[in-house]
């Protein structure tokens, strides 16, 4: 994706606490995600925590509410937005509303979004009590391109944790958080490296 020096401009969609997002952000002040800049963020819900957060990191940051709202327009609003901030890369940060196929169309397999659960197993909402609540041993992260299917798009990376006896849901999904932190900064920078391609639904590097 990076074609020369020029950084890949990120803008982050989000609608609550925005600790992935805060994470993406630590990773680049850091640098440990080289050759990314968050350009924008945008919230859904207009108390999101997130949004203190992209003012206290001095980032732009806009609300485009989207209760009683239609999808379609609500959409193209943040694509009028990401657009005039000449977006490259969109990260799906704890964004809990599905996109419309026309705004996944405007950014094809330039949509990247973390899911708590090692897919296909237990998408939609509330994936790490689904997988408490299922009895499995292995939980963990997904971090995927975005396609038109709900938590469907071809996966950059996965991690996987071991659930414990003493685990209940929430110290899994505290566990899990832990690593999508890292899971993310890591599949986000292989996007941003441009050195792979997508043969069918998978992610591989491209070696020279
Ligand atoms: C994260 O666990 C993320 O994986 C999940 O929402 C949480 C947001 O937390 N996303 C989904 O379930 C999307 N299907 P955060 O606001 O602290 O990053």
């Amino acid at each position: 994706m990076s074609g020369g020096r020029n950084l890949v401009r990120l803008g982050i969609l989000l609608s609550g606490r925005g600790s992935n997002f805060l994470a993406i952000a630590e990773s680049i002040r850091q640098g440990r995600l080289k050759g990314a800049e968050i350009d924008v963020v945008i919230s859904n819900v207009p108390d999101a925590g997130g949004l203190k957060i992209a003012e206290e990191l001095g980032l732009a940051s806009k609300v485009f509410a989207s209760t009683g709202r239609k999808r379609a327009e609500h959409d193209a609003d943040m694509l009028t937005c990401l657009q005039a901030h000449k977006v490259d890369l969109v990260c799906l940060a704890g964004y809990m509303r599905l996109l419309s196929p026309d705004f996944i169309a405007a950014f094809p397999n330039r949509i990247l979004n973390i899911h708590p659960s090692l897919l296909p197993a237990f998408p939609g909402l509330d994936a790490q009590r689904q997988a408490f609540d299922y009895g499995v041993n292995v939980a963990g992260c997904t971090v995927h391109f975005v396609d038109d299917h709900l938590d469907h798009g071809p996966i950059v990376l996965q991690r996987a944790i071991p659930v414990l006896d003493s685990d209940d849901a929430h110290s899994l999904s505290a566990r899990i958080l832990a690593e999508e932190h890292l899971a993310y900064t890591e599949g986000i920078g292989r996007v941003v490296s441009g050195e792979y391609a997508i043969l069918g639904r998978r992610f591989v590097k491209r070696t020279h």
